[in-house]
C-alpha cells in the first residue's frame, strides 16, 4: 500500500469516508471536493438510518453519477479506542473489491491525529495475503497492483499524519514478514532455509550482522538441547544471531524466539488432527525476525539483538526419547520425559547463550509453547511470565497500546520446584501432572536465566506464550488467515518508544 496525506481536495478513486455512529448527514470538513450527487446520496443513506456507522459495518455505494464511494462505521465517539479505530481502518481493506479499483482517498474529518493514525495502521496491516503457491489462471483479469490511498484531513494534522503513515508502512514490513515466514509450508521453511534468508537480510543492510550456530558447532559447544530437539530430523537444528547496529554499545534488548519449523511431537507423535498447524511452531522466530526488520524499516540507532533457535522436531531412528537425559549449554541436564515438550529444550540453549554472550539490558522470548495457554486465554491474549515487574508491566502496557493484548501469568517458586524435583537430572521437561501446564513450562525456561554478572540477581526476563495469537484467531480484524505476526509492533513499540 502507498500512503500519501495532503489537503487536496480532489477525490482520486473511490471516497472512503469514516463515519461515527449517528452521524446524519456528511460531516461538513469531509465535503470538499464530494461530487453533489454523491454527496447527496450519502445524506439520503445516513438521514434514512440506512446506514448506522456501528462499529465493524461498511457500506459500498456504486452505480450513482458522482462516483464511488465506501462508509465505514467508526461506531460511538465516546467509545472510540485505539483499536476500535484501528480495527474499522481494516475494514477498508477488507471491504475493498474489484469495483472500488485499487485507488481510494479516504476523507478524515473531526477525528483525532492518533485515532487516524491507528485507522491507517489498520488499513496496513490489513493489506495482506499469502499467494506465494497459488497458480494464477491464464485467463485471471484480477488486479494484484498495490492499494494507492490518498488521504486528506485538517491541515494542521497532515505532517504528523504523514510521519505516522510512514512508520506504519515501516513496521508493517516487519509484520509481512513474520506472517510470510509463519505461512510457509514447512517442507519450503526447515531450519537452515531460515538460516539463509537471515544471511540475505544480513547482506542487505550495512547495519545488521547475522551469525549462523550450525548444527555441528552447536554440538561442539554443548547445545544439548538445541541438538536433542533436531538431530531426529534431516534437516539439521541451527541458531541465528541477529545484531541491529552491532557497533552501537551495549546493554541492549534481546528478543529470543522459538523457531520449530515443524513440531510432530517426536517420538511422543501427535495426534493426526491439525497436525498441519505445527508449521506455526516456528512463529516466535518469525515475529524476531520481523522485529529487526521492523527496526531496520524504521531506522532504528541502538544496538537490538535477535535469537532464533531452529529446529524440525522430527521422529527417527536418530530422534531423542523419552527418557533421555541431555547436557544444555547452561552446564544443567535435563530430564526429557516428553519429547513434545521440545520448545524449551531449544529455548533453554538460546537464553543462556543470549545471557552470557550477547551483554543484553532485558531478554523477551517468544514462543508457541503451550496447548495450556490457549486453553487458559483462548485466541485473545498471549500469556506473560516476567521475573520483573517492571519489564513485565511495560510489556503489558506495549501490547494494549498495540491492540496486542499480553497477559500476566504467574512464576509460582511451586512450578519451578515441581520441575527441578527429576529423580535423575537437574530440571525435567514435563510437569509432575497436567494442571498449570503453560506456568511450569515458563518455570522450566526461567531455570535458564543467567544472572547477572557479578550479581545473585537474574537478568530481567519474560516469557511471551503466543500458542493462541500466531494464528487462528478468528476474532483479529488485522488480518484475512493464518499467521498473524504477533507482537513484531509491541515489540518495535516496547524497544524504540515509538
Ligand atoms: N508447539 C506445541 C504447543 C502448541 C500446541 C502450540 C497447540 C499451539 C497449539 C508444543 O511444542 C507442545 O507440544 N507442547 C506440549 C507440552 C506438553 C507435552 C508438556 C503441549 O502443549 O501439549
Ligand atoms: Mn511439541
Ligand atoms: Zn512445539
Amino acid at each position: 500500500m502507498q500512503v500519501s496525506v495532503n489537503t487536496n481536495d480532489n477525490i482520486n478513486g473511490t471516497l472512503v469516508l469514516p463515519l461515527w455512529q449517528g452521524s446524519e448527514s456528511m460531516p461538513s470538513g469531509s465535503e470538499a471536493g464530494v461530487p453533489r450527487a454523491l454527496k447527496s446520496q450519502i445524506d439520503t443513506i445516513l438521514a434514512a438510518g440506512d446506514f448506522k456507522a456501528k462499529s465493524g459495518s461498511a457500506m459500498t455505494l456504486a452505480g450513482t453519477d458522482g462516483g464511488k464511494a465506501l462508509l465505514i462505521g467508526l461506531g460511538k465517539s465516546d467509545a472510540a479506542t485505539l483499536q476500535s479505530v484501528r480495527e474499522a481502518g481494516a475494514k477498508v481493506t477488507a471491504s475493498l473489491s474489484k469495483i472500488h479499483g485499487k485507488t481510494i482517498t479516504v476523507k478524515f474529518s473531526g477525528l483525532e491525529g492518533d485515532h487516524m493514525g491507528a485507522f491507517v495502521e489498520g488499513m496496513i496491516l490489513r493489506d495482506y495475503s499469502y499467494d506465494k503457491y497459488k497458480s494464477k489462471d491464464d485467463d485471471d483479469d484480477s488486479d494484484d497492483s498495490e492499494i494507492d490511498a490518498h488521504i486528506t484531513c485538517e491541515a494542521d494534522k497532515i505532517e504528523n499524519l504523514q510521519k505516522s503513515a510512514n512508520l506504519s508502512l515501516a513496521v508493517a514490513s516487519g509484520v509481512y514478514l513474520a506472517r510470510d515466514l509463519g505461512n510457509a509450508p514447512p517442507n519450503d521453511l526447515y531450519p537452515m532455509a531460515f538460516a539463509e534468508q537471515a544471511i540475505a537480510f544480513g547482506n542487505e543492510h550495512d547495519n545488521v550482522k547475522v551469525t549462523i550456530i550450525n548444527y555441528e558447532q552447536a554440538i561442539s559447544m554443548g547445545m544439548g538441547g538445541l541438538v536433542g530437539v533436531g538431530m531426529g530430523s534431516a534437516r539439521k537444528p541451527c541458531m541465528v544471531i541477529f545484531e541491529i547496529n552491532p557497533d552501537m554499545p551495549g546493554p541492549s534488548p534481546c528478543i529470543v524466539g522459538k523457531g520449530i519449523t515443524f513440531d510432530t511431537g517426536g517420538i511422543s507423535l501427535k495426534p493426526p488432527p491439525s497436525m498441519d498447524e505445527m508449521k506455526y511452531d516456528m512463529h516466535g522466530s518469525a515475529t524476531t525476525f520481523g522485529v529487526m526488520q521492523a527496526l531496520v524499516a524504521s531506522g532504528h540507532k541502538e544496538r537490538v539483538i535477535g535469537v532464533t533457535c531452529m529446529a524440525e522436531n522430527m521422529p527417527s531412528s536418530n530422534a531423542q526419547r523419552p527418557g533421555d537425559v541431555i547436557k544444555t549449554y547452561s552446564g544443567k541436564t535435563v530430564e526429557v520425559l516428553n519429547t513434545d515438550a521440545e520448545g524449551r529444550l531449544v529455548l533453554s540453549d538460546g537464553l543462556w547463550y543470549t545471557g552470557t554472550k550477547l551483554n543484553p539490558s532485558y531478554i523477551i522470548d517468544l514462543a508457541t509453547l503451550t496447548g495450556a495457554c490457549v486453553v487458559a486465554l483462548g485466541h485473545e491474549a498471549s500469556g506473560l511470565w516476567s521475573n520483573d515487574d517492571d519489564l513485565r508491566n511495560k510489556i503489558k502496557e506495549a501490547g494494549e497500546h498495540c491492540g496486542e493484548i499480553a497477559w500476566p501469568m504467574p512464576l509460582f517458586k511451586a512450578f519451578e520446584k515441581e520441575m527441578t524435583d527429576s529423580k535423575i537430572a537437574d530440571v525435567r521437561n514435563l510437569g509432575a501432572g497436567r494442571w498449570g501446564g503453560s506456568n511450569t513450562a515458563a518455570a522450566f525456561l526461567k531455570q535458564f536465566i543467567p544472572n547477572k554478572p557479578g550479581t545473585e540477581e537474574q537478568i530481567p526476563w519474560a516469557h511471551l506464550d503466543i500458542a493462541g495469537t500466531a494464528w487462528g484467531a478468528k476474532t483479529n480484524k488485522m488480518l484475512k488467515n493464518g499467521a498473524t505476526g504477533i507482537h513484531v509492533r509491541t515489540l518495535h513499540h516496547l524497544i524504540t518508544g515509538q
